[in-house]
């Protein structure tokens, strides 16, 4: 149940002051990860949580991946992995975001993206909401519609949820 993922969530991501840089709270998941029972029921609880038909799940590197892609085999879907810039053969189509910590480019292979698809989002940390933004504006370029967003741990502070348009976004854990 989702409360109980939640639990796993607030008791297994670890905070890191500092990290990668001074003034930065980290959230590492690999506690989480590293616990079979956690991490499955944590899966499951997004892909329960997205409801509704989904072709796709697109998870944004790198730790976006760990959480999309058993979440697609959940739910019978395919993947979509959303690269940072000049890691995909192409062609892709780009876009640049500003983030809690410096700016980036991610690109999709549109050709494995059909017009009309249904995709959900998959990401572990949603922060300032540059990168899911993104990649919300990636899949539409393509013709996808965007189901819905779910995350781990949503930071409230940083507002991102605003970027997100009027699209389905949930978390396991919303920080205030
Ligand atoms: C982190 C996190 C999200 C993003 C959230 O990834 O995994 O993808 O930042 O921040 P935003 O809402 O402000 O855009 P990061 O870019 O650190 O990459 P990593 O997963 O490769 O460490």
């Amino acid at each position: 149940d989702l409360e109980a993922a939640a639990r796993r969530v607030d008791d297994l991501v670890r905070l890191v002051p500092d990290f990668p840089e001074p003034g930065v709270l980290f959230r590492d998941i690999t506690p989480l990860l590293a616990d079979a029972d956690a991490f499955a029921q944590v899966c499951e609880a997004l892909a329960v949580q997205a409801g509704g038909p989904i072709d796709l799940v697109a998870g944004m590197e790198a730790r976006g991946f760990l959480l999309a892609a058993p979440i697609a085999v959940h739910l019978g879907a395919g993947l979509i992995p959303v690269r940072k810039a000049g890691k995909l053969p192409g062609p892709s189509v780009a876009e640049s975001y500003s983030l809690e910590y410096g700016d980036a480019t991610i690109e999709l292979h549109p050709s494995t993206v059909p017009a009309g698809a249904r995709v959900l989002i998959v990401d572990d940390v949603l922060a300032t909401g540059g990168t899911a933004a993104a990649t919300i504006r990636l899949l539409e370029h393509c013709g996808a519609e965007v189901v819905g967003l779910s995350f781990l741990v949503e930071l409230e502070a940083l507002g991102g949820r605003a970027l997100l348009g009027d699209h389905a976004v949930h978390a396991l854990v919303a920080v205030p």
